[in-house]
């Protein structure tokens, strides 16, 4: 039984006046909205006041990273614990911009993944392949290349709480998405591999797609078997894209099998 995730990611956008306006309007917008989890990860120095704006309301929020440590000499870092503090519940793993901008290997990244499991976070671990990737045949390889070291190193476990995002970095921002078909291919592998270690986990971990799901195409992503939800960039900075593609999961909040 899968419940139907719509998570926002600001990236480096947002102010104070902004967060506080737009989250106005979205705690109004998924109130009457059952079934479904949503979350919004806004910048860092945000979180504490999206927290307190959303905390009467069904949605939850998180940040984009957090450090691996739990604390000192790391400046510029910000914890898993200063996280929760702030009043996320979850946060952004490994995401394509991490990896490509800020040279996070896989390593580190599982190294984040048990960070965030130690200390109380839900990670949201992304996966996804370029386009050169995609055109040489290599999407599976890649995909399961960056999931198999966070089930190396943090353990198949890791998936009992922690989320999957495929995001193919072809479509993040470019407002190509994959096809329905493509991106339920992609979520079938990932589920299959988690199967191969735990079937009961395989069933029940929620994977996002994530790549300008956009309202225009959201409900014939979300009626994919696989997906279950989705990790929205752009749209979710507008009140009304981000509201629509709720209504969208909400609309097929009857929990899928599995
Ligand atoms: P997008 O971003 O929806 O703007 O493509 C998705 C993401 O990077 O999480």
């Amino acid at each position: 039984m899968r419940k139907l995730l719509i998570a926002g990611n600001w990236k480096m956008n947002g102010s104070q006046s902004m967060a506080l306006a737009l989250c106005r309007d979205l705690v109004s917008g998924v109130a009457p909205l059952t079934g479904i989890d949503v979350l919004i990860c806004p910048p860092f120095t945000l979180l504490h006041r999206v927290s307190e704006a959303v905390s009467s309301s069904i949605i939850a929020t998180g940040a984009q990273d957090i450090d691996e440590h739990e604390k000192g000499a790391f400046t510029g870092q910000v914890s898993a614990d200063m996280v929760r503090d702030a009043g996320g519940s979850h946060t952004i793993l490994g995401h394509s911009e991490r990896r490509v901008l800020y040279g996070e290997n896989d390593e580190r990244i599982a190294a984040k993944v048990h960070a965030a499991l130690s200390r109380g976070l839900i990670p949201i671990v992304c996966v996804g392949e370029s386009r050169e990737q995609r055109e040489g045949g290599h999407t599976d390889e890649v995909v399961l290349g960056q999931l198999d070291p966070v089930i190396g190193q943090c353990g198949i476990g890791a998936f009992s709480k922690g989320i999957i995002a495929y995001e193919p970095v072809w479509a993040i921002g470019t407002g190509l998405t994959a096809t329905p078909d493509q991106a339920q291919e992609v979520h079938s592998l990932i589920r299959r591999r988690l199967a191969d270690h735990d079937a009961d986990i395989a069933a029940r971990c929620r994977i996002l797609y994530g790549g300008s799901m956009k309202p225009d195409n959201a409900a014939e992503l979300l009626d994919q078997l696989d997906i279950d939800g989705g990790l929205i960039g752009g749209a979710s900075l507008n009140e009304d894209d981000f509201l629509a593609i709720c209504r969208a999961a909400a609309d097929r909040a009857v929990p899928k099998s599995g």
